[in-house]
């Protein structure tokens, strides 16, 4: 049998990546260039920044991962690019790149969701087994989403307002931490205790919905309440109480799915699938459920890049799914 490899491409927010998966799980090459610093100091993603960026980094990130792979395009049997949902002008730079390598070699050509990217970067690391359940938690999405085989995706609960990445970014900001937050909240709240009472937004009884706007402001108000009052904040209390309020929220109704679907395997995915809170209280709760399997990608394939755009994309291509050049980015795209 010959190998497959296929070319993936991930250009929605402020990652500029590309990489090469062999036969749907091998990584052959991995290239991300992150505009982080370009952003830092508006304190989020600026989209008309991230779109220049984008148009500068993208034929070096290419050319870098054909030489990391030591392959020309002459080797890629597909192209897999994210079409959506993301930022339309970041989203445009790949999708075009995308497509003008797809007509000058002649290659297939398949559009990937991104939320399908993330939860694919799962089979970078070992085989999945359906029926399975995945725990998707970025910066713009919080989603349960039941998958009965490859290629097919039922969202069963998703959050109701903020994504669980926007909650720690905004709360990031209001303790002064640099963007993106996630990651220094994640390492405050290891320092600190779960003192500051905040709630667990569970919503309706047996609903797999989130909603974490409430427990933002509680946190926003917490803050306010203090320096009126003249009080000290504890940081790292206060970090620590916030991430447990959302990891006990979001371990519970993932535990709760995963029996009420009868899963063989919860997979966690989403650039927040790099909390450590969030991966030991998961790697806790499932340690104690025999049937279930608990994958959690190691952290450089949790947060946006391109190999796990290439894995997902190997699956569609493999399924017969083509997309044509007339493809176009999608910012609001559904799974
Ligand atoms: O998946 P991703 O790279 O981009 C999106 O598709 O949104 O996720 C980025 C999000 C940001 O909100 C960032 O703060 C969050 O993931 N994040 C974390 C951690 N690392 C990244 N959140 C909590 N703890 C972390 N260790
Ligand atoms: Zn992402």
């Amino acid at each position: 049998e010959k190998d497959t490899f296929v070319f993936g491409i991930e250009t929605s927010c402020d990652e500029t990546a590309a990489a090469i998966i062999k036969n749907g799980t091998e990584i052959v090459a991995n290239v991300v260039s992150s505009q982080i610093e370009s952003h830092k100091r508006f304190g989020g993603v600026v989209p008309e920044i991230a779109s220049r960026h984008h148009v500068e980094q993208i034929i070096s990130v290419f050319e870098e991962t054909l030489e990391q792979a030591e392959l020309t395009f002459q080797h890629i049997d597909a192209i897999a690019v994210t079409k959506g949902p993301g930022l339309v002008g970041a989203l445009l730079v790949g999708v075009n790149a995308g497509k003008a390598i797809a007509f000058a070699h002649g290659i297939p050509l398949v559009g990937v969701h991104h939320i399908a990217g993330h939860i694919y970067a799962n089979r970078l690391v070992q085989e999945m087994s359906f029926p399975l359940l995945s725990l998707v938690v970025s910066g713009g999405h919080t989603e349960l989403v039941y998958m009965k085989e490859h290629g097919s995706f039922e969202v069963i609960g998703e959050t109701r307002d903020d994504a669980a990445g926007e909650a720690y970014d905004k709360v990031a900001r209001t303790l002064n931490l640099p963007y993106p937050g996630g990651p220094y909240i994640d390492r405050l709240a290891a320092e600190g205790n779960d003192t500051y009472a905040l709630p667990r937004i569970r919503l309706e009884e047996g609903s797999f919905d989130f909603s974490f706007s409430g427990l933002k402001s509680a946190v926003i108000n917490t803050v306010h309440n203090a320096e009126q009052r003249g009080e000290e904040i504890i940081p790292e209390n206060l970090a620590a109480s916030f991430q447990a309020s959302v990891v006990d929220v979001l371990t519970e109704k993932t535990v709760r799915a995963a029996k009420e679907y009868g899963v063989k395997q919860v997979l966690l995915a989403g650039g927040v699938a790099a909390n450590k809170g969030l991966r030991s209280s998961l790697e806790h709760a499932f340690s104690e459920i025999d049937q279930v399997e608990l994958l959690i990608p190691p952290l450089s394939l949790c947060t946006d890049n391109a190999a796990m755009i290439a894995a997902a994309g190997t699956v569609l291509f493999e399924q017969g799914k083509r997309d044509g050049l007339d493809m176009n980015g999608h910012p609001g795209l559904d799974l």
